[in-house]
């Protein structure tokens, strides 16, 4: 084997706690609401739009101006430059103008000298509105093509043909919906105003860099005059991708207009409303199949909600096409994916960015075909699994890592999954009201942004003469530990222990031009990047060694016993401290790229992912047919992780990704009223899964493989694709509310998130005749 790059070596001791664990539970963790407060730092609040759609014809803001405390309001018309606090489009206003587009959109904003006296006066405006028609579901939307972009297909072969020659047929049609990211922070923002214009703003937000970009536009300013820092949030999860831009942008605004530092920590219930969910999707499918269950043709029809602005809708619902084959080989199919505008709060970001809802609707198809067919799930999931010969995505990339099949086998095997199966259905059978379901469900999810150009990180590293070192990079925390990982990473390329690197807030004066931490895609490229930067150190910090004691590079090595220098062994702090005496440069930046990827949006064909990130569960549930509730009774799961990082923090990302997964399918359901306005506002309406919704008995395992390509360490992105896993209550919900009606080979009705209601519901209509 050749010598493998360092970048591929071990890490030493992987399993770090979390860098902020101990301060997480102590409080110590300063969020940015926790930064203290400057003398005259003003609040602010949005005054919102009480109108799905509207026109404006009206504003008086008088008694918002002279309520207690308020010091200056702002319109559309104070905005010194650009309008927008949009990723791509442009269409995202800071305040409306002349129009406003959905329910709750911030109108004018409200300084003050307390949170409270903003948010007061933020109520007391007076607002003529001249009602337009408001689109406030799907079918609106469709009825009027009001779409963000035209409908796209991904195909290949002919999926008509395929479906007209298969012995078997079916069609179908479910609907799931969007969730809340109840981040436990909410947004916020902190803006200070600097000398000659400048501004500085503490936002909570995973994207540091547009964040930058949209305040300076707004502020008719260079990027080189806005400095954006985010230390960590308190969960994000894709809410904090896009969404973050609008507190910054307000607070910036204030601080420009007033030389005031101005802080918007924003009320959970406006959270709620004003800020973006996961896409609400309605899915149709035709699928021809065989006597095995194996699928032939397939023509599916993915529609989504994208709300009033167009956001990362288009690269969200393309995901959605993406992930509409899970592991599975789709000989001939055709993907539809419609994109619908309505005036209801723009949709965005939200772990798996699409992917969940495309795999979702693949595996309610597979269980729809199983059901037909009388066989166990299983069976058609293994029957239609990529393998040799059927290695080709719809979208043309080759499969090339498919373990699939071999952890599909191995976690049937240890979560004894067909001895269970048996039980289950023993249960079922002298169990008139309790129904139990059990499924086994994979996930395979790609790595990398599908827009090609952001998968590209920066880092800078110090060292300084006593030997202790500093890190930063593009990535931002939000509790998932990209940070402990990047850290580990350097601490790794120096030999030195991990409490010798300081990790350090992430800046946008210190790494420019980052992407979102997003995609899951975080360790992969700052950590790499990191690694590039550690080691231009490490090979000046060598070639002086090997100059000063006159051996050769190859006999220096850096050592968690120390740095060997041919027959020597130096500390890492005698040898930083020798370097600094022989002026040597101890600080470098450090830069990423993601090779050999490429996508052709127009054709959607291509490689757009660098690889793929496996997983599969078994979840088994019990549901109460006389009250619809239910309870997740066992999760086995087994996931990949490649080489790890750091075990303990990705079990730690499996568990919370499976349980958010678990809420989105279950528990947690939006509702908005005949006027556009969303009465799920708080968690007195929305429920989150709490500890009590964790199966008790919840193990999981990582894959032992490694990453087949080059990534740092060999390890696997982690970020998302345990959120799939989840998939598996919602199978097993399925069959448990099919053994109501045992041998009636037909899939219940089950929409998600799969609520008491929801499931009653679904147990009336499936027995009925
Ligand atoms: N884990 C925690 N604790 N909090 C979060 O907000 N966000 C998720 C995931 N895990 C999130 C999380 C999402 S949506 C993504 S894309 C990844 O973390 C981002 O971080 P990474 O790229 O470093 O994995
Ligand atoms: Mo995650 S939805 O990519 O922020």
């Amino acid at each position: 084997m050749a010598e493998r790059d360092p970048a591929w070596k071990v890490l030493e001791k992987p399993s770090h706690p979390h860098d902020s664990a101990r301060m997480h539970v102590t409080g110590e963790a300063r969020y940015a609401d926790d930064m203290g407060e400057p003398e005259g730092m003003l609040h602010l609040a949005f005054g919102q739009s009480a109108e799905a759609h509207a026109r404006i014809v009206s504003m008086d803001l008088s008694d918002v101006m002279a309520a207690e405390g308020v010091v200056a309001v702002y319109t559309a018309a104070d905005i010194p430059g650009i309008n927008d606090v949009s990723p791509v489009a442009g269409d995202d206003r800071l305040l409306a103008d002349g129009e406003v587009i959905n329910h709750g959109q911030p109108v004018f904003l409200v300084a003050a000298t307390s949170q409270r006296a903003a948010r007061k006066a933020a109520r007391l405006g007076t607002i003529e509105y001249e009602p337009l028609p408001a689109m406030l579901t799907m079918a609106d939307a469709r009825d009027a093509q009001s779409l963000i972009e035209p409908t796209q297909c991904m195909a290949r072969g002919n999926a008509a043909a395929a479906l007209e020659s298969c012995p078997l047929r079916l069609s179908g049609r479910f609907e799931m919906g969007g969730q809340d990211h109840f981040y436990l922070e909410g947004h916020v923002a902190v803006a200070t105003p600097g000398e000659d214009g400048q501004v500085h703003v503490l936002s909570s937000t995973q994207h540091p860099s547009e964040v930058q970009h949209l305040v300076a536009h707004m502020l008719d300013r260079s990027t080189a005059d806005v400095t954006v820092e985010v230390r960590r949030m308190g969960g994000a999860f894709g809410g904090k991708e896009t969404q973050a831009a609008l507190f910054a942008a307000a607070a910036a605004l204030v601080a420009d207009k007033t030389g005031r530092p101005a802080k918007f920590r924003c009320d959970r219930d406006d959270d709620m409303v004003m800020t973006g969910k996961r896409h609400p999707f309605e899915v149709t499918y035709d699928v021809g199949f065989d006597d095995e269950g194996r699928l032939l043709g397939l023509s599916l029809f993915l529609s989504s909600d994208c709300g009033a602005t167009v956001d990362l809708s288009p690269a969200i619902n393309d995901r959605a096409m993406f992930h509409a084959d899970n592991c599975y080989f789709l000989p001939d199919v055709e993907i539809a994916s419609e994109r619908l505008k309505t005036n209801t709060v723009s949709a965005t970001a939200f772990r798996g960015f699409g992917g969940p809802q495309g795999m979702l609707a693949i595996e309610r198809i597979v269980d729809h075909v199983a059901a037909r067919l009388g066989k166990d799930p299983l069976e058609v999931r293994l029957a239609n699994l990529y393998g040799p010969g059927r290695d080709v995505t719809q979208y043309g990339m080759t499969v090339a890592d498919n373990i699939a099949p071999q952890m599909i086998a191995r976690l049937r095997e240890t979560a004894r999954y067909d001895e269970r199966a048996v039980a289950v259905e023993a249960f079922n059978a002298g169990s008139p009201v309790i129904k139990k379901g059990i499924a086994l469900t994979p996930v395979k999810f790609g790595i990398s942004f599908t827009t090609t150009h952001l998968n590209q990180a920066g880092a800078l590293v110090h060292v300084y003469a006593d030997g202790s070192i500093q890190v930063n990079h593009g990535g931002t925390e939000m509790g998932q530990g990209v940070y402990v990982k990047v850290a580990q990473v350097v601490a790794d390329v120096f030999g030195v222990p991990l409490g010798q690197v300081r990790i350090t807030a992430t800046r946008t004066d210190k790494v420019p031009n980052t992407s979102a931490t997003a995609a899951s895609s975080g360790a992969d490229l700052n950590g790499m990047a990191a690694h590039n930067a550690a080691s231009a150190i490490r090979a000046r910090l060598t070639e002086f060694l090997a100059r000063t004691y006159g051996c050769a590079e190859e006999e220096v090595h850096f050592t968690p016993d120390g740095v060997l220098v041919g027959a020597e062994t130096l500390s890492f702090g005698e040898v930083t401290r020798k370097a600094y005496l022989g002026r040597i440069s101890m600080s470098s930046n450090g830069f990423y790229a993601t090779p050999g990827i490429e996508y052709d949006r127009d054709a959607h064909k291509g490689r757009p992912f660098y690889y793929f990130a496996y997983g599969a569960a078994v979840s088994e549930v019990a549901i109460d047919t006389l009250t619809g509730e239910h309870k997740v009774l066992a999760v086995d799961i087994l996931h990949d992780v490649g080489r790890s990082l750091n075990p303990v923090i990705d079990k730690g990302q499996i568990e919370g990704g499976f349980v958010q997964g678990q809420g989105w399918l279950t528990t947690e359901e939006l509702v908005w009223d005949s006027k556009g306005r969303l009465l799920t506002h708080s968690p007195a309406t929305y429920k989150i899964p709490t500890a009590s919704d964790r199966a008790k008995r919840l193990t999981i395992s990582l894959w032992d493989g490694e990453n087949v390509e080059p990534t740092i360490n060999r390890s696997k992105a982690v970020g998302e694709p345990p959120f799939m896993l989840a998939i598996s209550v919602y199978s097993a919900l399925n069959r448990a509310i099919a053994a109501t009606v045992p041998d009636k080979r037909e899939l219940p009705p089950l929409d998600a998130p799969a609520t008491p209601e929801c499931i009653l519901k679904t147990i009336a209509e499936f027995k009925a005749p």
